[in-house]
């Protein structure tokens, strides 16, 4: 049953029949479009347009749909409906007849798919934000394990100074805690309601949108009718919110690659998510991180994608804004998988604690700390800088980390220089000495770790 043809003579192409269908991608909405369904016929009710009796028969009606379609959607999958508002009213009309027929008066499909999209991301935002709180809670265990162990920090990728397991772990902690307040403000925005709205101009009949909005759960009805059918700002957002956390999950991969590769030889990830190679019996390839990094792309296409359709649009509805729904669903399924699959990665990830202190031994990662010796032995930075520099080259020539040059030679280079240099060179000297707040200092990173875990545990259901 189509919703339009009384002006028309002649069928659709074929061609342009599957082109036009939104069905077969939008059929996710169904639950979200009988629920708009089910209080538009109570809003109607509310208005005096249709009886309590023929309220109640719709709702009953739609109740039993739902009922039927989580059991089994196969009459969903089936169906050459249109849309899901196509075949949602078509199921109403085979069972009540003409009184399914009554539902649609004052509404548009303009309003009612951009309420069910509402109502659809409302849950969705819930759902990735438990996930995003899952994969901070396996970084913080992460975090908890190896507070203590060393970590060559990088700068251009080149070993800068030392850092611990844990902390940087709980960078990444940050970055997606920015990533939930941004998709708890993308929810604040996106919770009103369009419905009765009609196409673009408003409804005729005594709709209380105030309270239709409530019934909902929104928290109030669209202020203007022509934005609330032409508005996909909220969809937009949640691809730049998804976008910029698959950003973060990529940035840890590219991290996590590196470290469990045999030049660094500092982790290695479980089994659970790694893949041998067909040819070579060795390999042990960290192909989930990687397609954590590539997916990312997806869903950046999909953000700049979605922009480019929407800038070109005239208000109000236009045909073009079906396109919203293959780039959402896309991209909020591909950044829920990205979540969950680097929170694998994190739980079954093994840090090798002896390889990464080697690691810390060896590149120099100590001589900021030297310079910081030499100031509080009284040298302005500057020269402390110079005089450092000139032992990492003699060291560099003859082949010895700065601990290790004798110190007869290094007083020639640094003559306030005493042996007690060499222990406060030292990786627990130097992590110990990182204590200004949000360092590096062992201390203060289990601090850190506490503080999440009791924030993350208010966040548990
Ligand atoms: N399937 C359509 C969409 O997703 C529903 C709205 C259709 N509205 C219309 N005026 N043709 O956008």
């Amino acid at each position: 049953m189509s919703l339009w043809g009384g002006r028309f003579q002649e069928g659709l192409h074929p061609a342009f029949d599957s082109f036009n269908r939104s069905l077969p991608f939008d059929r996710r909405l169904w639950p979200a479009d009988i629920e708009g369904s089910r209080a538009w016929a109570r809003a109607h009710v509310a208005a005096g347009s249709l009886s309590t009796r023929e309220g109640k028969r719709l709702e009953q009606s739609l109740a039993k749909l739902a009922k039927e379609l989580s059991k089994d959607d196969s009459s969903l999958r089936a169906s050459a409906a249109e849309d899901i508002h196509s075949y949602v009213e078509s199921r109403l009309v085979d069972d009540l007849g003409p009184l399914g027929k009554k539902l649609h008066a004052g509404r548009s499909r303009n309003d009612q798919v951009a309420t069910d999209l509402r109502l659809y991301c409302k849950q969705r935002v819930t759902e990735l934000d438990a996930t995003l709180v899952a994969l901070m809670a396996a970084l913080v265990t992460l975090a908890e394990r190896e507070a203590t162990t060393p970590l060559p920090g990088y700068t251009h990728l080149q070993r800068a100074q030392i850092l611990t397991v844990g902390h940087h772990a709980l960078a990444y902690v940050e970055m997606l805690a920015r990533d939930r307040s941004r998709l708890a403000d993308a929810a604040k925005r996106l919770d009103e309601c369009p419905l009765g709205s009609g196409a673009l101009a408003g409804t005729g009949f005594p709709i209380d949108r105030k309270a239709l909005a409530k019934d909902l759960g929104f928290r109030r009805p669209a202020r203007n009718s022509v934005d609330a059918v032409s508005d996909r700002d909220f969809v937009a957002e949640l691809l730049f919110v998804a976008g910029l956390s698959a950003a973060h999950l990529s940035r840890l991969s590219e991290d996590w690659i590196f470290y469990a590769s045999q030049e660094a030889g500092f982790l290695e990830l479980s089994d659970a998510v790694t893949t041998g190679s067909s040819l070579m019996p060795q390999k042990k390839n960290p192909d989930s991180l990687e397609l954590i990094r590539g997916k990312g792309a997806r869903i950046l296409g999909r953000l700049t994608g979605f922009l480019a359709c929407l800038r070109s649009l005239p208000l109000a509805y236009n045909k073009d804004l079906q396109e919203d729904k293959e780039a959402l669903f896309e991209s909020l399924d591909t950044w829920e998988a990205c979540l969950t699959v680097a929170r694998l990665c994190v739980e079954g990830a093994r840090f090798d604690a002896a390889r990464l202190e080697a690691a810390c031994l060896s590149g120099y990662l100590n001589a900021t700390e030297l310079a910081d010796y030499l100031v509080d032995k009284g040298l302005p930075f500057r020269e402390a800088h110079d005089q450092v520099g000139q032992l990492v080259r003699l060291g560099l020539e003859r082949g010895e980390e700065l601990a290790e040059i004798p110190l007869d030679l290094a007083r020639e280079i640094s003559p306030v220089l005493d042996k007690a240099f060499v222990k406060a060179l030292g990786i627990d000297a130097v992590l110990a000495h990182r204590r200004s707040q949000g360092g590096a200092n062992p201390r203060l990173v289990k601090r850190e770790v506490q503080r999440w875990k009791k924030e993350l545990a208010k966040e548990k259901p």
